[in-house]
């Protein structure tokens, strides 16, 4: 059982806030979205966790304290992630649940399928969040969208998104299901700017969920990483989590196997950076710094 002794946890409570998300509001755990669906912002990713380790980490990172976990079809876990839900003994209302469609379901029929078979493996009636995992150009957009906002209407999610859209792709889905899309899952990270989308989500009081935001471990050599995490007696990891966190509108789901990681990473939430920490940080953003990649990715963003 997590005993959430390290800095910061100590008084950690994530269902202590409620209320619409203010800049003011950046020490909070929480923000509400403008459908009304409270989100927790630190949340919980699984991607590439399996069998017991996934059953056993789910289950360990509720009982630190997470309460918005991140699975996929495509990341062949969800029957594991049910099963640590399951044994978390969290009441199912208490957690932000949240699945991708993958890319070869985003036609009507298929969509409600595949979200159908994951409710089924992650043993719960609807999730929070339902994401379309990657834009398919094969299948026309609207398609996938009607689709989403009908498993919306029927209960089946709470709250519909997209994962790895680009500011005309969302501009493109905006003019098809004005306001209906909540978020949009990207990677986030800095040695990545996602300054066009975090202005365009923004202006249409929408969110983002940084994905990879630990870019992997890479940043935790930066220099300048080490350098805040020693002045303010933090780890790399946790500079990293409170530039995001400190950011408006921005939500993030680091990955973590082992328990020191996942408390560390709750750990956030009690120390600032200062306005000048957060530009060296914003500064460290490159052009080759985005880590995923593949020949279906659309034509990203030129930040
Ligand atoms: N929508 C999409 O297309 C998409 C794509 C990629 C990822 N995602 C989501 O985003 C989640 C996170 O991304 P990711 O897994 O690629 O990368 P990540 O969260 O940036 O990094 C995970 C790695 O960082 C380590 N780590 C975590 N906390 C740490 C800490 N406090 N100190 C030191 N090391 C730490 C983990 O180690 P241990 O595991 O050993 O603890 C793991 O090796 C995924 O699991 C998935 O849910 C979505």
């Amino acid at each position: 059982m997590c005993k959430g002794r390290m800095k910061g946890i100590e008084n950690f409570s994530p269902l202590a806030f409620s209320g619409v998300f203010s800049p003011a509001r950046e020490q909070s755990m929480l923000f509400v979205d403008y459908q009304g669906v409270t989100v927790p912002r630190l949340g919980f990713g699984t991607w590439r966790l399996t069998g017991a380790e996934c059953i056993e980490g789910v289950r360990e990172a509720i009982a630190c304290g997470y309460r918005h976990i991140d699975t996929a079809e495509a990341y062949d876990n969800e029957e594991e992630v049910g099963e640590g839900l399951r044994l978390s003994g969290v009441p199912r209302h208490a957690l932000f649940l949240v699945t991708k469609i993958w890319r070869d379901h985003m036609r009507a029929g298929e969509l409600q399928a595949s979200l159908t078979t994951s409710l089924k493996k992650l043993k719960t009636e609807y999730v929070d969040l339902l994401l379309l995992h990657w834009p398919v150009p094969e299948v026309p957009l609207e398609e996938s969208l009607r689709a989403l906002d009908e498993v919306r209407r029927a209960g089946m999610a709470r709250l519909i998104g997209v994962s790895n859209f680009t500011v005309p792709l969302l501009t493109q889905a905006e003019q098809l299901l004005p306001g209906a899309l909540a978020c949009n899952q990207v990677e986030y990270h800095p040695f990545l700017s996602q300054a066009p989308m975090l202005d365009w989500l923004r202006g249409h009081s929408k969110f983002l969920t940084a994905y990879t935001p630990l870019a992997r471990g890479r940043i935790f050599a930066v220099p300048e990483v080490q350098a805040m995490a020693e002045a303010h007696g933090r780890t790399p990891a946790q500079i990293g989590l409170r530039w995001l966190m400190q950011q408006e509108r921005v939500a993030a789901i680091p990955k973590a196997a082992h328990r020191e990681h996942m408390l560390a990473n709750l750990a956030v939430f009690d120390f600032m950076l200062s306005e000048a920490e957060m530009a060296r940080l914003n500064a460290l953003a490159r052009p080759d710094g985005r880590l995923i990649n593949y020949s279906w990715a659309p034509a990203w963003d030129v930040a």
